[in-house]
């Protein structure tokens, strides 16, 4: 019984992308589907980049956010801080940036001082190489240096309320700003590794990130329109999760509905693949915490 109900989801799945290859003849790719109601993001009297030009040896003719491809009542939310519920993660996160904790009696105020400065930027550049560690640190493995290595408290799980709130409120101190992360020098062996995941069919789909994200973005997937998959507003607030999540967890669920076996969060995997996502969104305003279906 379940095995005929596996196998009939991945029939229903495999004709849903039959429609969106169908559909991609007789479509310009990029401009269909997009905004139907124009809007600009503009939060608080800012405007951020949701579509920036793509550089010459970019796979893509436009780089352009996730924010773009969502429904007029989803994109409404993240103009006004009030109606994100995401906000309900920051306010934890700004909490706890002050609360003392570990053996060492610091908070992260102790050293940090005040977030909106010493934070600024920050977000726009991770993931970024550590040379103690001698590899990239997702903004998450960072938090947990600081945390283990320097307060003497315990690492907080990756998708705890407290991580993500602290990412969110720590991310938010970067917003509007352009992803900037470092591709060269010991970050290319990386950069290459995540490139070379996000090609890589997998999954009983046989699917890659790209056949979707590249090849079809702009077009319907079942209920869902696909965007380009870029990450420049994570931590997210989901619709579909009730809360926020982190990158690592939508890399996971993306990975699940083809049917493939996940990496863990963070692991060296989707670090690496996160750096390659953040270097194809250079350019698009930072969003932290954004708001997607
Ligand atoms: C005892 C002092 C200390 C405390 C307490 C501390 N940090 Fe840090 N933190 C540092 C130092 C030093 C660095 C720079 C490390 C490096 O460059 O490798 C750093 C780096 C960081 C960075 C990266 C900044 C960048 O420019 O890349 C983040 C983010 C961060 N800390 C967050 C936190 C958070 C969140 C807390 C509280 C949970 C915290 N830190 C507590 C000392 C501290
Ligand atoms: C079968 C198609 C499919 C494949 C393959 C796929 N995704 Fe997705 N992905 C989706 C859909 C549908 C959504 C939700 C709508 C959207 O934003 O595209 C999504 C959303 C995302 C988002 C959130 C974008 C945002 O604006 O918040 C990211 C990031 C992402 N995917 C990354 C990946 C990565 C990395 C891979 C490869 C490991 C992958 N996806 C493979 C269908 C796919």
């Amino acid at each position: 019984m379940k095995k005929l109900f596996l196998s009939g989801a991945i029939a229903m799945a495999a004709a849903a992308l039959v429609t969106v290859a169908a559909a991609q003849d007789s479509t310009s790719i990029g401009s269909e589907g997009l905004q139907t109601e124009p809007m600009e993001l503009v939060i608080d009297d800012e405007k951020l980049m949701t579509r920036v030009g793509a550089p010459a040896d970019s796979p893509l003719s436009e780089i352009i956010s996730g924010w773009e491809f969502r429904n007029p009542g989803t994109r409404k939310m993240e103009l006004d801080d009030f109606d994100n519920p995401a906000f309900i993660w920051v306010d934890q996160g700004e909490a706890l940036w002050s609360t003392v904790d570990g053996t060492e009696g610091k908070s992260c105020e102790t050293c940090h001082d005040d977030a909106s400065e010493s934070m600024r930027g920050v977000r726009a550049s991770y993931p970024k190489w550590d040379e103690a560690k001698g590899k990239p640190q997702a903004m998450e493995h960072q938090v947990n240096e600081c945390r283990t290595e320097r307060m003497g408290a315990e690492a907080w799980k990756w998708e705890s309320d407290q991580m993500l709130g602290m990412t969110a409120y720590v991310g938010l101190q970067s917003r509007g700003m352009p992803v900037e992360v470092q591709t060269d020098g010991p970050m290319q062996e990386w950069w290459q590794r995540g490139k070379d995941l996000y090609y890589m069919r997998v999954g009983q789909l046989d699917m890659s990130c790209a056949n979707c994200h590249e090849d079809h973005y702009g077009e319907m997937i079942r209920a869902d329109r696909l965007s380009q998959g870029q990450i420049n507003g994570f931590p997210t607030y989901r619709l579909k999760w009730q809360k926020i999540g982190s990158v690592h967890r939508r890399f996971k669920g993306c990975m699940e509905n083809i049917r493939a076996v996940a990496y863990k969060r963070g692991s060296d995997e989707f670090t690496s693949l996160e750096l390659y996502l953040a270097s194809r969104g250079q350019g698009l305003s930072v969003e932290t915490p954004a708001v997607r279906q």
